[in-house]
């Protein structure tokens, strides 16, 4: 009798082991992935002053999910569907008037969005938390997100390179 309460116990405790060192596999398994994005590429550019900033992996997987939900239906790898021209690559961005391959100068677009040459609004066509009234998806989405999604849009080439806007600008 004895014999067998203890194969039991000794069954058990095997498995109670097995369990316990594969859920620390798997955590360390999925930190790996999170922490995977080092923080040079993690970093973009805030201003057109030069200014820095290294965004939390959180921020960035924040940033990938509102991006997904709220923009990727027309910019789905960083390419623009209607205006391929006018894409999300960081050299397109730099090349825009007034420059784009920042933080606040994408932040500047989601709110007053403007034709490449700065020269009309395009407030009427491209989403911006101004006229959320005629573009709702706008409403769903915080400071904290905006900036998120921007720091997102700009860590992409870092992280993907020439898949993000296929590398190379169109103008
Ligand atoms: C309905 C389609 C659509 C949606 C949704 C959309 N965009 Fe755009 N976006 C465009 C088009 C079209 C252009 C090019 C406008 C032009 O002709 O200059 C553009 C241009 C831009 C530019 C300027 C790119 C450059 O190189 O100067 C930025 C930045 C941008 N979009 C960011 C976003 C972000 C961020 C979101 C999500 C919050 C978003 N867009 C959602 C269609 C869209």
């Amino acid at each position: 009798m004895i014999y067998v309460i203890r194969s039991i116990l000794t069954k058990a405790l095997v498995v109670y082991i097995v369990l316990v060192i594969s859920t620390l596999m798997f955590s360390l398994m999925n930190s790996a992935i999170a922490g995977e994005i080092i923080p040079s590429n993690r970093t973009v550019p805030l201003n057109d002053s030069g200014e820095q900033i290294t965004l939390t992996t959180q921020e960035l997987m924040q940033g990938q999910s509102k991006f997904n939900s709220s923009c990727a239906q027309c910019h789905i790898d960083g390419g623009t569907k209607t205006n391929p021209d006018v894409d999300l690559g960081l050299q397109t961005l730099a090349n825009a008037t007034p420059a784009r391959d920042n933080i606040e100068g994408m932040l500047d677009y989601l709110t007053y969005p403007t034709t490449y040459d700065g020269l009309r609004s395009l407030a009427e066509l491209h989403p911006s938390t101004l006229r959320s009234d005629i573009f709702p998806i706008m409403r769903d989405l915080n400071e904290d997100d905006l900036n998120a999604i921007a720091g997102y849009i700009l860590a992409q080439p870092n992280i993907i390179g020439d898949q993000w806007a296929g590398g190379k600008p169109k103008r």
